[in-house]
């Protein structure tokens, strides 16, 4: 059987899901809240209708994504209050620049809800679905000053791989980017 392309889960309170309607304001309000870290919550779709924002997502998690690009998914977080607190992107396989830089997972926090250990939340979410697609040990980067994301990652096992500094054309990089190899089978829900 093919995996759920949107799957759902729940670490410790906080569900993580897919897009659904009423999150437009969540969403829209986290957006412009995290764009000041330099994040793109909606990964470059956010001048679209919330509906076509969504059919993206869905299309791109169903694998129909435009050439070069790999599967993924996007998930919301959702505490146990029903607040939306942030989202976690999730690539299912690696091509050459996710390889290089971006690796297995993006997320991002909304600044009223960080320190919460909810993006270690989400990232051992995202771990336990890479587990059950078989990837053994994801790839989890982050930026060289972003003290939060990295110890994040490590929180979640991640060891540190190594730092890169020049893009895959051989170009200096906004800011070095350090590596992780973050084990997933601590996180698999079933063996
Ligand atoms: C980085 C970010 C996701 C952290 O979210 P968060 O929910 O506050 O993180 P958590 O509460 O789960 O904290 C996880 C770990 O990071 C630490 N941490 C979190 N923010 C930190 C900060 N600003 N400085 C130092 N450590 C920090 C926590 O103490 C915790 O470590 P511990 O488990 O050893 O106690 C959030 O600050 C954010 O969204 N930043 C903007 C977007 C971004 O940078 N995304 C990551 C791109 S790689």
């Amino acid at each position: 059987m093919l995996p759920d392309p949107s799957p759902s889960i729940t670490v410790d309170g906080l569900t993580l899901r897919p897009l659904r309607a009423e999150d437009e304001e969540a969403v829209r309000a986290a957006q412009a809240e995290v764009a000041p870290d330099g994040f793109d919550v909606l990964l470059g779709l956010s001048g679209r209708s919330f509906h076509a924002i969504r059919e993206a997502l869905a299309a791109w998690a169903r694998g129909d994504v435009p050439p070069g690009w790999v599967p993924s998914s996007f998930l919301v977080a959702v505490d146990g209050a029903g607040d939306v607190v942030g989202r976690i992107s999730v690539r299912w396989e690696l091509n050459e620049a996710l390889r290089h830089v971006d690796g297995h997972a993006g997320y991002a926090v909304r600044p009223a809800f960080r320190r919460r250990g909810h993006a270690a939340q989400m990232l051992r979410g995202a771990l336990a679905l890479l587990a059950e697609r078989g990837v053994e040990s994801a790839l989890v980067t982050c930026g060289e000053s972003n003290a939060g994301s990295a110890a994040t990652i490590r929180s979640c096992g991640g060891v540190l791989r190594d730092r890169v500094d020049v893009g895959l054309d051989g170009a200096p990089l906004p800011e070095p980017t350090l590596r992780f190899d973050v084990p997933t089978a601590p996180y698999a829900l079933r063996g």
